[in-house]
């Protein structure tokens, strides 16, 4: 693809140039219409059963795009005290919010519970706990379902090597601690890891589950996770996440294990990449280009506390060159590192890339940044966090979080 910029009139119709002009650099621009659609698409993975796509905000908490999800009927799941009340915030009823939470305190279980919010423990040490301070509540347990894919190792969360779930052998110990405290195990679910494009090693965790699951009686719902991947090599013509075949696969497996429980519950996923990472970019400012050892650095105001994903795991995300509010054309292309303005070495957004020559002056536009992106940020080196604006399906250029400002930073001081 030559631009993706161009290709889905990202701006509509607005020029990048003057959007800057008015809410400065580093800026995450959002594109509505992309994320709903986005949004749209995981809403039908099943279609057959009774199924609820969960967004998973910690993708992006902004509560403007929240109330995206909300509009598009999609329920959510919450990391955190503070993710249940910016859901509960921004209109989310209580029985569509989904607590799950790793290695939480009491209190964070009791929040949950009071605001009648439902938890998934993670743990038999967990699950005890719950028992103890709710003993006769309802709940789910998240289960290892032995299989484990993600973008990076960093962020598999299944499988052997993880922190996360229970896994299968310590299931009738589940049984004996939700006896003993009378809980009731209302769900099961799993989350394998996060941004595979190949679905096989989800398919596979789901018919493992599905099996798990047959062994507790009168489950209200089954969660499959998240973890649907985008392509970042968009420009290089990455194929996408193949939603259709996998529908396709999906549905026989889960028409047997229909069969064989006597009944549909409530089946769930929680997409959060692939719901919000394309919908976004972020614009940023080339303030220097220089030559060191024979490497071009072009460097902007995109560091790595604006966008930490490529320092943090080293992801790649395309980048559009944009001067004079015009998308610089790919024909001629030059090695070039782009870096931010934050003091470390590893604040590069990539190294020698086949770029368009950069000019000072020039934007970086920063492809498919809305999906751990914003709420990665940090306010290393003092900087403040950046804008947040929204293209609306009107074409209007809204101003949906303001910059952060030193006096906010100063603000939590004694
Ligand atoms: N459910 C649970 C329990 C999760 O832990 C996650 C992500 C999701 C759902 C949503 O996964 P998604 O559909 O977005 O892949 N910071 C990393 C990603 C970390 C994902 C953490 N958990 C990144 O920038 O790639």
């Amino acid at each position: 693809m030559e631009s993706y910029i161009n290709k889905t009139d990202f701006f509509g119709g607005n020029n990048p140039e003057e959007i800057t002009e008015k809410f400065g650099t580093p800026l995450y621009v959002y594109n509505e219409n992309i994320i709903r659609n986005h949004m749209r698409a995981v809403a039908e993975v099943i279609t057959k059963y009774p199924y609820t796509a969960n967004y998973s905000v910690k993708a992006n908490t902004n509560i403007h795009i929240l109330k995206l999800a909300l509009e598009e009927g999609l329920n959510c799941d919450a990391m955190s005290p503070g993710e249940i009340t910016m859901l509960l915030k921004a209109g989310f009823p209580k029985e569509r919010i989904f607590f799950v939470p790793n290695n939480v305190s009491d209190e964070e279980l009791k929040f949950a519970a009071e605001h009648g919010v439902i938890t998934s423990l993670d743990s038999l040490s967990q699950l005890e706990a719950f028992g103890k301070v709710l003993p006769g509540h309802k709940c789910a347990v998240r289960i290892n379902p032995g299989v484990g894919a993600g973008h990076h190792e960093k962020v598999v969360t299944a499988g052997k090597k993880t922190k996360f779930g229970i896994q299968e052998s310590d299931i009738p110990k589940i049984h004996e601690i939700a006896a003993k405290y009378n809980l009731t195990i209302a769900g099961i679910n799993q989350h394998i890891g996060s941004g595979f494009l190949d679905p096989e090693p989800y398919l596979k965790a789901v018919t493992n589950l599905l099996r798990i699951a047959r062994g507790f009686k009168d489950l209200e719902f089954i969660d499959f996770g998240g973890g649907y991947g985008i392509p970042y090599h968009k420009l290089d013509d990455e194929a996408e996440f193949p939603m259709d075949s996998f529908k396709k696969a999906l549905e026989p497996i889960l028409d047997e294990f229909v069969k064989d429980y006597g009944k549909a519950p409530l089946f769930k996923s929680e997409p959060g990449r692939y719901c919000v990472a394309e919908g976004s970019v972020i614009l940023g400012r080339v303030h220097s280009v220089k030559e060191n050892s024979g490497v071009t650095y072009a460097g902007t105001d995109v560091g790595m506390n604006v966008l930490v994903r490529p320092s943090m795991y080293g992801s790649w995300h395309d980048i559009e060159v944009i001067r004079d509010g015009k998308v610089v054309s790919r024909d001629s292309l030059k090695p070039v590192t782009v870096t931010g303005n934050i003091c470390e070495s590893g604040d590069i957004l990539c190294a020698d890339r086949e770029l368009p020559e950069i000019k000072k002056g020039d934007l970086a536009c920063i492809l498919d940044t809305g999906a751990y992106g914003y709420s990665m940020c940090s306010s290393y080196n003092s900087r403040p966090r950046p804008a947040e604006v929204m293209i609306t399906k009107s074409g209007e250029v809204k101003l949906i979080r303001r910059r952060e400002t030193i006096e906010d930073l100063m603000g939590l001081f004694e």
